[in-house]
């Protein structure tokens, strides 16, 4: 059978670690896109180099995508991974990228339409919600074969800062993070748990205390801002990166796992017709299932004001954008 192919749109400090991960994980041979020249096809062949050392079979090659009937090199790709864009610098919100980013989904848009209409698109680009929603639009591709990673970069997030807490193994602390990829996102805690124990349960028991989980739930909520701060320079990639891999790699090998991702929503979560994080299964035919949870009115209540949110970006986008209206 031949190899899977893998397409990456944007090629900066994200584009070049998805193309390492899938590399290293032979998920399959990997074109790495850019409008830049030069630095698609540096990146490439650099890993393509490392590939002896580490002793992964995958072939790496670099393309420009800077205009329509460049975006060929993307033809007949499984997955599509898009990071072009710009990235937020210290003082910005997501929010502030929506304009400069929603010009570069069209041209994704309608590479992925010309170009790769079967594949499996996972958008990182912010803001998230509101791109994932735009891409889908410009690209006329199926909506479960349209998705957005926030979620498990979230939930990843909360997991790491939880597992410190309680000093425990990463690999037993599941959590879920519900809304649009923003501050108004939802850390879950009566759906988060540490060896298959939820939190209100380890309050209980003395193991931590309500007021430390707030924190590390408004951390969570912070988390790439905190990066942001720190980097001075741009956002965060190491776990955006391993996140958006995670989400290929359950397409790919049909894992059918279960991820909070930014999809589809309609007739859902009381939507109509909107992107944004829920849990979902993701399997050969894409988002194969939103999965429903009961929210309490506390939950509902935050989801709906993380729903409003991304609502207002959406709404921005259509006023930019006449051809979304
Ligand atoms: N087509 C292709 N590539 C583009 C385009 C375009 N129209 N516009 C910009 N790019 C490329 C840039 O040249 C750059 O190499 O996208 C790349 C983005 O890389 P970085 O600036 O390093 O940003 P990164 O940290 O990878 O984040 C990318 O993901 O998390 C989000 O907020 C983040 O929107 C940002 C995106």
């Amino acid at each position: 059978m031949a190899r899977a192919k893998i397409a990456l749109i944007g090629a900066g400090q994200i584009g070049g670690t998805l193309a390492h991960l899938a590399g290293l994980k032979e998920m399959g041979d990997i074109v790495v896109c850019d409008i830049a020249e030069g630095v698609p096809q540096g990146k490439a062949l650099d890993i393509a180099e490392s590939a002896p050392v580490d002793g992964f079979d995958a072939k790496l090659t670099g393309a420009t995508t800077s205009d329509a009937a460049s975006y060929s090199a993307i033809a007949g790709a499984d997955v599509v991974i898009v990071t072009a864009g710009v990235p937020r610098k210290p003082g910005m919100s997501r929010d502030d990228l929506l304009g400069i980013n929603l010009k570069v989904m069209k041209a994704v848009g309608e590479g992925l339409k010309a170009h790769a209409p079967d594949a499996f698109v996972i958008c990182i680009t912010n803001p998230l919600d509101a791109m994932v929603w735009a891409l889908r639009e410009f690209s006329g591709l199926p909506a479960q074969k349209v998705v957005g990673m926030a979620g498990v970069l979230d939930s990843a997030r909360f997991r790491h800062f939880l597992a410190d807490e309680f000093d425990v193994s990463v690999k037993d602390v599941t959590a879920f993070v519900l809304g649009g990829h923003g501050d108004t996102m939802v850390p879950s805690v009566r759906y988060s748990t540490v060896g298959g124990i939820p939190l209100p349960d380890l309050i209980e028991m003395g193991w931590t205390s309500k007021d430390r989980i707030d924190a590390i739930v408004d951390r969570t909520r912070n988390g790439g801002g905190e990066i942001v701060a720190l980097l001075k320079t741009g956002s965060a990639f190491y776990a955006p990166a391993a996140s958006a891999i995670q989400m290929a790699e359950s397409y790919l090998k049909d894992q059918r796992r279960v991820l909070p991702a930014a999809a589809w929503c309609d007739g859902v979560y009381g939507l109509n017709g909107l992107y944004v994080g829920v849990p979902v299964v993701i399997g050969a035919a894409g988002v194969e299932k939103v999965v429903e949870i009961r929210l309490n009115a506390d939950e509902k209540a935050m989801f709906d004001t993380s729903v409003n949110a991304v609502q207002g970006l959406v709404a921005a986008c259509r006023e930019i954008d006449p051809s979304l209206a």
